[in-house]
């Protein structure tokens, strides 16, 4: 085809690509022979090689070629380090990098964003040199949260798009495939090898009625985590459809896709409707959405298209719902929340609100939240509870700022934030509540486990809408139904909210505010990389040791761990955060917050060989140092869930680990411990788990003899002498075995490039 339109503003020499997905399409459905569903359409249409790709949904991997890039400043100096190890001149595909988790709120906006750019200096200064030399799109901080940025410039309809962030699916909602990845595959793309992903599997969420009312497109997926719960999505893309579909603003859709990562789906995604439209109109896209509307048939199922899973929501007759506390499955209706707040022992008090992120942070949620202080306010009231707002881009801040409705938030106490994560990702210095005091909080965020707001594993954290967030700080109380219940006035009359309502889009259009972009200098051989040897927040990687060929023999178990094991509890965010850039140093928080099985303890384990009791980390190193050997980590089920960082893999990686053998993994951490050269290994009958003891030794065998499929054995040596084998699977493809001999998938890149 001949049809030139630019992939973004700012891609002005790269376009979109649907002739690609045409002609892979008409190759795929020739062997497939069977209609296709939205993202099997999306996903094949970006195949690296459609006649001799193995097609398997939940089985085979899949070798694609994605249209862009997109990595957060935490994760982005991990990705850059390495992707500069591998000596390469330019990024392959448009990528950028945006400057969002480093911002700690504490006293509101323009103060913390100017404390964030004076404390992370030498990493911003690293990343935007890095940025400028490789050809990268740099985003500063104050520019916004990376999905939210991603939503307003670069998503499009029908693209495939991988970055270096769990929530990357937010740009579903314009109808995008956009994978969270570990900084190890944003490598892989940048550096044009064709990026590997397991066949997904498909789940629908077939909606049909309308919303309305208190609920919003948060209540969708608060209910779909319900049902799914936090694994329930594993190795699925979810795809809505039905007529329900076009009562969803496009941001609301981008809300629905952005969750979707609480229930471990590897992305979710829209069918293109006129929301979308009209907000790629907004957006200034115009030539996007009319090339989309030409392409239309491909951006929709395949009718009879089948899913392994359908999923039924009739939205008139959705609630909305409040999740939590420490999970993001645990779904109350909201006629039911105030009892079960009772019944569960829940601090009744809400100590503190808090709306935007980059889940809920539009132009939409943020008129309607307004709407409900403003009424609010006609009846003489401020907040009862603390109550923040966090922008999602400096855009968004500009425009509810020139439209009002970040005057009606302030008015009734409201703090404005940096447009950043924040308090998001524990980047939170409250004063509130000291640590281990019981209290509540509610969020329109996403994620909600132990300890992520506030660092304080005594806060319940909530998950509800915006609309509903708002108006329960007026409540002060978790009991507090704005639906069925009144409040009193200033004037002591009682009143009832009405239905929230805000516009979707802003009249006068959007304020782009101040300017926040660097672009790629044209000149960039004179740029130089800015890293200081004697930083203690960035550091050049070393590669790590090949594997000796032989069965591993004689591991101590490192920890035995219980219960929920996420990546929040083998490489913890808060203050940890600063040394994302530095391995070495940031390995000290490695699995700390597991719980030993030996005593159900956090990081406090058993040096097998002298009897010594220490932390996690600092026994991992004994063994690498002291006593010359490797270790295993034993997981319970979907471990390794949460965010998308490689430092949880890497860290145990450069302690010295070998194994790590679970019930279950989640997805990304899976790949990304293959990929730093370790053994993902499950335990073939769960059950096994209660087999191993913490003081156990144990051989590896059939290492040598890993393939494709393999099994391998567990042989255990326990205290008192006897021994036992239990059998493991793994999931190593034989390109991913490659990885594992030659110590990491950036070792093996590096052999074949030379
Ligand atoms: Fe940031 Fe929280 Fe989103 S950490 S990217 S605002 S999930």
């Amino acid at each position: 085809g001949s049809t030139k339109v630019p992939m973004s503003l700012f891609d002005k020499d790269r376009y979109v690509n649907y002739q690609r997905i045409e002609d892979n399409l008409q190759v795929v459905r020739q062997r497939l022979n069977r209609p296709l569903t939205l993202s099997e359409k999306i996903v094949y249409g970006h195949l690296d090689n459609p006649h001799e790709a193995d097609i398997r949904p939940g089985a085979s991997y899949l070798k694609l070629r994605p249209d862009r890039v997109a990595c957060q400043d935490a994760t982005a100096q991990m990705a850059l380090l390495q992707f500069m190890s591998a000596g390469l001149p330019t990024v392959a595909v448009p990528t950028t990098v945006h400057c969002d988790h480093l911002i700690e709120a504490q006293v509101g906006g323009p103060k913390d964003l100017a404390r964030a750019k004076d404390i992370n200096k030498e990493v911003y200064d690293f990343l935007a040199t890095a940025s400028a030399k490789y050809g990268i799109g740099f985003w500063k901080p104050g520019s916004g949260i990376i999905h939210q940025i991603i939503l307003e410039n670069y998503a499009f309809p029908g693209g495939l798009m991988i970055g270096t962030d769990s929530h990357t699916p937010n740009a579903g909602g314009l109808g995008m495939v956009a994978v969270g990845v570990g900084g190890a595959d944003a490598v892989d793309v940048m550096a044009d090898i064709p990026w590997e992903l397991k066949c997904p599997k498909r789940i629908g969420v077939h909606l049909t009625g309308k919303i309305s009312g208190w609920t919003t497109p948060k209540d969708v997926i608060l209910k779909v985590a319900g049902i799914l719960t936090v694994k329930g999505g594993t190795g699925a893309i979810i795809e809505y459809f039905g007529e329900g579909v076009t009562s969803l603003s496009c941001t609301g859709m981008a809300t629905i896709c952005n969750m979707g990562a609480e229930i471990g789906a590897t992305t979710s995604v829209f069918p293109y409707n006129e929301r979308m439209g009209s907000y790629l109109d907004a957006t200034k896209r115009s030539d996007i959405r009319k090339y989309a509307e030409a392409f239309q048939a491909n951006l929709r199922p395949d009718e009879n298209a089948e899913y392994d899973q359908v999923i039924e929501i009739n939205l008139s007759e959705l609630e909305p719902h409040i999740n939590g506390p420490y999970t993001p499955d645990l779904a109350t209706p909201l006629s039911k929340f105030a009892q079960a707040v009772k019944e569960n022992n829940w601090p009744e008090k809400l100590s503190v609100g808090l709306i935007g992120s980059c889940t809920n942070s539009s132009y939409e949620d943020m008129s309607r939240a307004a709407s409900i202080a403003d009424e609010a306010a006609a009846h003489g009231l401020k907040a009862k509870s603390g109550f923040t707002v966090t922008p999602g881009s400096e855009q968004i801040r500009a425009t509810i700022q020139r439209d009002g409705q970040m005057e009606s938030l302030e008015k009734i106490g409201g703090v404005v934030l940096a447009n950043a994560c924040g308090p998001c990702i524990g980047q939170w210095d409250r004063q509130d509540v000291p640590k281990g005091t019981k209290n509540s909080i509610i969020t329109s965020y996403n994620r909600n486990f132990t300890g992520r707001n506030d660092a304080n594993t005594a806060t319940h954290a909530f998950v509800a809408s915006p609309d509903l967030v708002t108006a329960m700080v007026f409540g002060g109380s978790l009991t507090f139904n704005p639906v069925t219940d009144s409040l009193k006035g200033a004037d002591g009359k009682e009143f009832k909210f009405s239905d929230p309502s805000g516009k979707e889009l802003p009249p006068r259009g959007y304020d782009a505010g101040e300017n926040t972009y660097q672009a790629p200098p044209s000149d960039r051989a004179s740029v130089s990389v800015a890293v200081d040897p004697k930083s203690d927040r960035l550091q050049l990687l070393e590669p790590f040791k090949a594997w000796n060929g032989e069965d591993p023999q004689g591991l101590p178990v490192l920890i035995k761990a219980v219960g929920k094991c996420t990546t929040d509890h083998i490489s913890a965010g808060g203050p940890w955060l600063k040394y994302r850039g530095h391995l070495e140093n940031i390995s000290q928080n490695c699995l700390i917050g597991a719980i030993n099985a030996a005593n159900n303890e956090a990081n406090k384990i058993q040096n097998v060989f002298t009897g010594a009791w220490g932390g996690v980390p600092e026994i991992a190193a004994q063994y690498r140092d002291q006593h010359k050997t490797g270790w295993v980590v034993i997981g319970d089920e979907n471990y390794g869930e949460g965010s998308s960082r490689e430092h949880a893999a890497l860290e145990p990686r450069f302690l010295g680990g070998t194994a790590v053998i679970t019930r279950s993994f989640a997805r990304i951490h899976e790949t990304n411990l293959k990929k730093q050269g370790m053994l993902p290994l499950n335990f073939v009958n769960p059950a096994d788990y209660e087999k191993v003891k913490p003081d156990d030794r144990v051989d590896l065998v059939g290492i040598k003899e890993l393939a494709e499929g393999s099994k391998v054995t567990l042989r255990l040596h326990h205290k008192d002498g006897s021994s036992e084998d239990i059998p493991l699977s793994h999931t190593f493809n034989a390109g991913q075995l490659e990885w594992f001999k030659a110590g990491s998938a950036l070792n093996f890149m590096a052999k074949s490039k030379n």
